[in-house]
């Protein structure tokens, strides 16, 4: 960020945040700070007084929450709804502010204001007490990393400034914050609205020695927190206006470099060292965590953007598997398995949670067991990503241990994660190469190995048309099999169920299961419901794009429920069966499948030779 200027860095720059319940009053305190600081010009004096009147406040004190932005929605809806920053300074020092907003389905700002800040006020309404909204934020500051925290408890003007209303908040946050984690907090009782212990000290609270906000914000310690490690440059652009000069550039986000430094580059291990260092004064012999360079190397390397150059000596770790930390932001909760885009600063690569270990319960900090991960939870997992990513944990370095999961189909972000390190079982294991591969096995059987991906309502034929398929094939000398649904559960995935969860686990192994069978030169036939569509897409993308043809047997729920051939959907209706697809179970029909097959049309086994027939076009039989 630009703010990052030297003048900041001479006078101090304090980033702060603030959070707590909605209502507990951080847009009044903001504003009442920005007005002490003589940060509001004449122009919106005037208008705050006419619409601080206009609002009932005539005669009384202003509205200090409308100098703040989050603006007119959260003025119209009575919460904010993004995240505003606000710039102020004092003679003492500068500071940026991220007003998050404090609305249960906000946490995703909340982390977003949280990720680059050094402080954070949370503000605590002391009529009130602490809520749930309380330790979620507190625990997702201390998450992310920020060391300085400020227990706010505001509106002591409505408590009579009575000290043993804060003195007990102040008790019960202590017991709350001693399972949190290494963060040092101060408490201040304040009025944000009468401006008690804001600016000035409290006349109606000379019980409290502590300082005022203000003060705090002043004097509290800036070392940066964990960019003096090693030298770390991810790389946001290669730069290379012609064959004579290539230059990497980005933002130190750890450490220093000199000219002359030996460095290697993650994650191709590749070393080289530093020939210059240019920046917009121009050449310098060195540079810092948080300046922004472009380097330029002693030897020509492939590099690209989101790439590491780092020392040579302190390198970054480099794995396809890791422990961390997830925040999960969506209405539709985090699956185990279901394949997710990670973002790592300038890294992208597929990932999916392996291992859900623990659900943090943010009221005591104790950890719950849990097969999924909420709205707003925050859990701690194992992670494996289809590519290996350079990373450092986040305790290292903030930038470089931290993501965010975005979702494939929406492009939504949907969690932010912290790493807790890299899983030494990645670095263990490798690819094995075989002399004898799927060319071979194929050639030897004399066909073109594939996925055949039956999807459909139970009861939708699936099982019935693939049967007599594989019978078709191996009449003409085909190498089948059939992976079918009711068959694999009673073996590899007895485990399994039909929550949301393990219909993603299931359809995992068996994406994982038919690409070992094509990998054996099989033409292999899934029949499972396979209700959604990120895990059809999931196993389409395991194989070459040729190998996976997608049949969705298209039988409606009504004639499917006509059939009802096990009975399982009058024991659905009647609510003995819990999550029936098509009934309290979603199914996701197919977009663009290969194949269509309008069932219900046509005898199954006209439907089988549709599908042969679309086989021999495509020149797999
Ligand atoms: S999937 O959704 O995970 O792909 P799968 O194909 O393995 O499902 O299993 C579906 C079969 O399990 C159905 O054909 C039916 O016989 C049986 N079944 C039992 N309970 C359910 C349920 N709640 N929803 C769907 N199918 C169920």
């Amino acid at each position: 960020m630009a703010v990052r200027d030297d003048q900041a860095r001479e006078k101090g720059l304090l980033r702060f945040l603030t959070c707590g319940s909605v209502d507990d009053g951080k847009s009044t305190l903001i504003g009442h700070l920005l007005f002490d600081c003589n940060e509001v010009s004449e122009d919106t004096l005037a208008r705050l007084h006419s619409q601080s009147e206009a609002g009932g406040r005539a005669g009384a004190s202003l509205d200090y929450s409308l100098l703040v932005d989050g603006l007119m929605a959260e003025r119209e809806q009575g919460i904010t709804i993004d995240v505003a920053y606000r710039y102020f300074s004092t003679q003492k020092r500068k500071f940026i502010v991220a007003d998050t907003p404090g609305h249960e389905q906000y946490t995703r700002n909340m982390a977003t204001g949280a990720s680059n800040s050094d402080l954070a006020i949370l503000l605590v309404d002391a009529r009130k007490g602490l809520q749930i909204q309380t330790k979620r934020h507190s625990k997702i500051v201390s998450l992310m990393g920020i060391r300085h925290l400020v227990l706010a408890v505001n509106k002591m003007d409505l408590v009579d400034y009575d000290q043993t209303v804060f003195d007990t908040i102040v008790h019960d946050y202590a017991e709350f914050a001693q399972k949190l984690g290494a963060c040092a907090v101060q408490a201040i009782p304040l009025s944000a609205l009468n401006g008690d212990n804001l600016s000035t000290r409290s006349a109606a609270m000379d019980w409290f020695d502590g300082p005022t906000l203000r003060e705090h914000l002043e004097g509290v310690d800036l070392t940066p927190a964990n960019t003096g490690g090693a030298f770390r440059l991810p790389v946001q652009l290669v730069n290379r206006p012609d064959d004579s000069f290539r230059g990497y550039c980005g933002t130190l986000s750890a450490g220093s470099v000199r000219v002359g430094d030996a460095v290697r580059i993650g994650p191709t291990g590749e070393m080289s060292s530093i020939d210059s260092i240019l920046t917009p004064d121009g050449q310098v012999n060195k540079a810092s965590a948080g300046e922004a360079v472009t380097v330029t190397l002693a030897d020509e390397r492939d590099i690209s953007r989101g790439n590491v150059i780092a020392a040579a000596d302190d390198p970054p770790p480099v794995s396809d598997q890791f422990a961390a930390h997830v925040i999960w932001m969506h209405q539709k909760p985090l699956l185990p398995g279901r394949q997710l885009q990670l973002r790592l600063g300038a890294q992208s690569v597929n990932a999916a949670v392996t291992k859900l270990k623990y659900v943090i319960n943010y009221e005591d900090n104790s950890h719950n067991a849990g097969k999924v991960l909420g709205f707003n939870e925050t859990g701690y997992c194992n992670l494996a990503l289809d590519h290996p990513v350079v990373f450092d944990t986040f305790e290292n370095n903030r930038d470089m241990g931290s993501f965010i999961l975005v979702d494939k189909l929406s492009n939504e972000t949907v969690g932010a994660g912290m790493i807790a390190f890299g899983l030494r079982r990645a670095d263990n294991v490798h690819w094995q190469a075989m002399d004898v591969d799927k060319n071979a096995r194929a050639a030897l059987k004399g066909q073109k190995p594939c996925i055949l991906w039956f999807t459909g309502l139970s009861g939708s034929g699936k099982s019935t048309i693939a049967n007599l398929l594989e019978k078709r094939l191996l009449a003409r000398g085909g190498h089948t099999y059939l992976l079918d649904g009711d068959n694999v559960r009673h073996g590899l995935n007895r485990d399994l169920g039909f929550t949301d969860a393990d219909r993603v686990e299931n359809i995992r192994r068996i994406s994982e299961v038919s690409k070992l069978m094509v990998d054996a030169g099989l033409l292999v036939m899934v029949s499972f419901i396979s209700p959604f569509r990120s895990e059809r897409d999931m196993a389409r993308q395991m194989v070459e794009g040729d190998e996976f043809v997608e049949v969705f047997v298209d039988t409606p729920l009504d004639v499917c429920e006509a059939r009802d051939v096990k009975g399982l959907y009058k024991k659905a209706r009647a609510g003995e069966i819990k999550n029936f697809t098509g009934i309290d179970s979603p199914y996701e029909a197919p977009k663009n499948p290969e194949i269509h097959l309008q069932a219900g049309e046509k005898t199954p086994e006209e439907l089988a030779e549709v599908v042969f027939a679309e086989l021999e076009a495509r020149g797999i039989v």
